[in-house]
């Protein structure tokens, strides 16, 4: 019912010649797959020379980040419809990264997810406990919390569309991955509170990724779990053959 969405977020790395250049070969290894949704994210500097490499292909391009607002007096930012009209479908909102290095609270990353839907791109929004409130048994709750404030505000049909990354903290880059089961467990539990919270199509359309060390050898076992819809990968997004061997797997599912 809902098809899978593998997404690569290359955070920090690629300049603009090097990404043109993994668009374009990522482009000629994925031409055959259709059944799967693609995104990359480069950084905003090499956006649009991807989008335009990815036009009319399989692969949509996503931004890794947006401001909330249109326009005005924000140094250094860049508007959700400055990055819609370069070409890009999606954007992550609220990665753990930017909640923890560059201190953005839900209320702002709700502003955000308005203002991706106010300029036409879709939000992929990050939640995710650390290892801390893991141990404390607090998981399910920061989480949902976390889900609570950045969604305040939308329709169900906005909602329907909004895909969910579900990252622990304590799993990106650090090679630990969730087990299968753990993230199937909070996977499930999100889509109870979507499905306790909404019109019923929100809890059936809307996709929950998994992020956190996906590489191509534990893909196969998270992506059969029925509420894992996907994934957003870091570290092997930046290499062509395990990017595509990712979704290669997911295409096989
Ligand atoms: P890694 O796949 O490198 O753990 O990164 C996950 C992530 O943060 C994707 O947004």
């Amino acid at each position: 019912m809902r098809r899978l969405f593998i997404a690569g977020n290359w955070k920090l790395n690629k300049n603009i010649n090097e990404a043109e250049r993994f668009a374009s070969e990522l482009k000629s290894a994925l031409i055959d797959i259709n059944t799967v949704d693609i995104a990359v994210a480069p950084t905003v500097l090499a956006l649009p020379t991807v989008c335009k490499k990815l036009q009319h292909t399989n692969i949509e391009v996503s931004a890794q980040n947006i401001h909330s607002h249109a326009s005005g007096a924000f140094t250094g930012e860049i508007a959700a419809e400055m990055i819609r009209a370069a070409g890009a479908t999606y954007t992550i909102i609220g990665h753990s990264e930017r909640r923890a290095i560059f201190g953005e609270k839900d209320e702002f990353i709700n502003q955000k997810v308005h203002a991706a839907f106010r300029s036409g791109l879709l939000p992929i929004l990050c939640v995710g406990e650390t290892l801390e409130q893991r141990e404390a048994g607090h998981a399910s709750s920061i989480v949902i919390t976390q889900l609570k404030k950045g969604l305040n505000g939308l329709s169900p049909d906005q909602l329907s569309c909004v895909t969910i990354a579900y990252e622990p903290v304590w799993a990106i880059g650090t090679g630990k991955t969730a087990s299968p089961e753990q993230a199937q467990d909070m996977h499930a539990q999100i889509r109870s509170w979507l499905y306790a919270s909404f019109p019923a199509f929100v809890g059936d359309q809307l996709r929950i990724q998994y992020g956190g060390s996906v590489k191509p050898h534990n893909a196969h076992a998270l992506l059969s779990k029925p509420d894992i819809d996907g994934a957003l990968i870091g570290g092997a997004s930046l290499k062509v053959e395990a990017f595509v061997s990712i979704i290669e797997t997911a295409a096989s599912l």
